[in-house]
Parts: C-alpha cells; structure tokens; sequence
C-alpha cells in the first residue's frame, strides 16, 4: 500500500476525533493521509493533532497563498487516490449533492476526479429527513460511496442511525478500494438485469413499477470492479450507465428476456429487475381516445416471460450460478423458499417491502437464502454494501476468493 494517498475531509461533527485512530490505522498500512478539516471540525480536533498524527500540513483555507503558490486546491485533490469524507455532516452531504463550493472541503469535493467515500453522521432525525434522503440518493447517483451510518446512541443523546461507522470499519473500506488486486472476478462472464419493465398500453401509455434500477446497477458495476465481464441488461431508469459494464437498453418484458439470451453464455446470472408480470394482451397502433359518456377501456393482460426461470430452467445454457430478488410483503422467509424452489434459481436475496421504503431507497435489508442450511438474515446495508457482499458470495461460490 506504499505510494498510496487518501485525502481526508473531516467534517464538523464530534466523531471527527475518531479520525486521529483512522489516520494512525492508515499509516501503518504505509498510506500518506492528507488532512482537510472544515471550520467546524476545527473545532472539534485541532489542525495540530491532525498534523502530528498525520506527520502532513493540514489545509483548510480555501484562500491561502502560500498553500495556493504550493499546491492549489486543484491539485490537493487530484493527488489523491482515493478521498474520504469523515464524518460527512448532513451539511457537507448537501454542499456535495448541489455542487457548492464555498470552502477548501467543499471545492476540493467538486474539483476532484478520484473516487469518493462518505461516511455520514448526524442526528438520527437529520438523517431520515427527506432533505438528506435526497441529498444520498443524489450523490449515490453521481458514483459517491457511502459507508454507514451505524445505528446506535449519537452524541446528542437520541438513539437510532446516525454514528460514524467505526475506525476499523472505515479502514476496511478504504483498503478494498485501494487494493489494486481485488479482482477476484477477472475472467468471469456476467449478466444482470436491473430496473423496471414498461408494457406499452397504446403508443402513449404503459404499465410500469417503482423500481429505481439502483440495486441491479449497484451489483452490475461491483462486479465490474471485481474484474467480471458484465452486461447489464436495463428497463427504462433515470440512473447513468454504470462504468466498466457494457449496458443494453430495453423497455418491455419479451426485449429483457431476448437480451438476456443474446448474453449467454455467462458464469453468473442476477436478475434484480422488477420485471412486469404481464403486459396488455393487444396493443392498439393509435392511442385509445377518451369518447365522452363511452365505458372505460377494459385492459385484458397477458403473462410476461419468466427471465429468472427462463435462465435458471436454460436447456443449453444454464449460467453456474442463478441469482433471484424477492421483494415480499408477507412471510419473507417461506415466500422466499418458495420462489426459489418456483424458479430453480440458487440463491434468493428477499427484502421486505411492506414499509414501502425499498423501491427508490438507498438502503436495503435483506435475506439471504441459499438452499443450504438457515436463511441468513443480513444487516440493513446500503445498496453498494448489498451487492459488495454479493459479490464477495459469488466469487467464494465460484471458487474465487476467501470463502
Ligand atoms: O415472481 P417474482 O416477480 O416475485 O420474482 C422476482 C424475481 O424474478 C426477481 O429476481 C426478478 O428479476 C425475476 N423475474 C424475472 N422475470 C419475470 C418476473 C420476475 O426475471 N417475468
């Protein structure tokens, strides 16, 4: 890990003085840390004992000369490897999702080109605000990963998520990503289907669902990282393209299920699509007009194909590893069961989604149930963190990493 750079931002909330144990941690693994801290996390650790610890100059004036004839804010943030944010305060995630500038943090944030790790903490409440909700989504959307938080008492006494993950946790995350050797995957031939159908009713109407493509991409691009070939065989989402990953556009059931068979063959197969189940049995060529004092148009539907069956049940093809989602409102581990033994899949990842927030969410709770022994329940875990550890079951199942 020697030659390896992690700028840190520290944010103005009271785990800023977790990160002199981060900082120490990252040292002994040889990597430089170059310390940011805002106004205020200044005051909350001092920029001396982040200068000590780090054995670096801290930065933290967006107009200093003598830091600006040295090292502009530009370059502070491009030599990096990897840059950190810790803890990212509801304030810091929101300058980050709108593009504000109006410090060294916050432009070193949007002047970099580097890969991006939060880790948030706050008051629980600010944290469920829909304000910060957005502000996740967003900068989930724009590639940022986010770590955490964990759920627990916070510093203002009120109990729920919202602590900075811990030192360690934060350490593991940031050698995973500077790991140049974590590509257990290389050589692995991938499809995943993620985001919704839509089932034209005429040519200006259709049936859709909620499905945000989040956790299909998530897990398209966490393979992509790990070294697989991937194709990604995406409904209509207002998400980008994940990087490293060849992405087929498709609109309906029927033009998922032919993309997919013109991936094969694969080594793995994940079908996170929440693919419509049936689709109107005729669609009319003109748009069916509204006749005044005429009935309602009656919608007559017709079942979809079964992409996940399809591809488990393949007579020729069948990928090595089969991977279903079940999104359930009753009892999630039997309805899991059940639909894994209904599609012939191997392993089936069911969240609940009778509390509605699933869909669209940026965090995910799920079961895991591999048809050898008890369902294993996994903590509630960001979409980027489900299809890590996904990724980590896949590469162990195909003989690939650490089991
Ligand atoms: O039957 P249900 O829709 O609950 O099953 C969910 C799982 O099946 C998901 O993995 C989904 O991607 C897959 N599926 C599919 N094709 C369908 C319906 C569901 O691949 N037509």
């Amino acid at each position: 890990m020697s030659n390896k750079r992690v700028l840190l931002v520290l944010g103005g909330g009271i785990a800023a003085y977790k990160c002199l144990e981060l900082i120490r941690r990252l040292k002994e693994h040889g990597i430089a840390v170059r310390c940011v801290p805002t106004a205020a996390a200044r005051a909350l650790v001092s920029p001396l004992a982040l200068a000590a610890v780090s054995g670096e100059k801290v930065y933290d004036s967006l107009f200093s000369l003598t830091d600006e004839a040295e090292m502009g804010h530009i370059r502070l943030s491009r030599e990096a490897d990897l840059v950190v944010v810790a803890p990212a305060t509801a304030d810091l995630l929101a300058k980050m999702a709108n593009g504000l500038a109006d410090d060294l943090a916050s432009t070193l944030l949007l002047a970099t080109d580097k890969p991006v790790l939060v880790a948030p903490a706050m008051n629980p409440r600010m944290w469920a605000h829909p304000a910060t909700r957005r502000n996740l989504e967003r900068l989930a959307a724009d590639g940022i990963a986010i770590l955490g938080p964990a759920v627990g008492d916070t510093a203002c006494g009120e109990v729920g998520a919202g602590r900075m993950v811990e030192p360690h946790e934060l350490l593991a995350a940031i050698l995973a990503r500077l790991e140049p050797s974590s590509r257990p995957l290389e050589g692995v031939r991938a499809l995943v289907t993620s985001g919704p159908t839509h089932e034209p009713i005429d040519p200006v109407r259709f049936i859709a669902n909620r499905s945000s493509g989040r956790q299909g991409h998530a897990i398209a691009e966490a393979l992509a990282r790990a070294g697989a070939t991937v194709t990604l065989v995406s409904g209509p989402v207002a998400i980008p393209d994940p990087p490293g990953v060849r992405t087929v556009k498709v609109e309906t059931a029927r033009e998922m299920a032919a993309a997919c068979e013109a991936a094969l063959p694969v080594d793995v197969a994940v079908c996170a699509a929440a693919v419509a189940d049936w689709r109107p049995a005729e669609v009319p060529a003109a748009k069916i007009k509204k006749e005044t004092g005429a009935a309602p148009p009656v919608l007559r539907l017709v079942e979809n194909p079964d992409i996940l069956a399809g591809l488990a049940r393949h007579p020729t093809q069948r990928p090595r590893l089969v991977v279903g989602f079940a999104a359930e409102t009753g009892a999630l581990e039997a309805e899991a069961r059940t639909k894994r033994a209904k599609k012939d899949c191997d392993w089936i990842l069911a969240n609940d989604v009778s509390r509605g927030a699933v869909f669209g969410a940026d965090r995910n709770r799920i079961l895991f149930l591999s048809g050898e022994g008890p369902a294993e329940p996994w903590p509630e875990l960001s979409k980027e963190e489900v299809a890590a550890r996904l990724v980590e079951r896949i590469a162990a199942a195909l003989g690939r990493g650490p089991s």
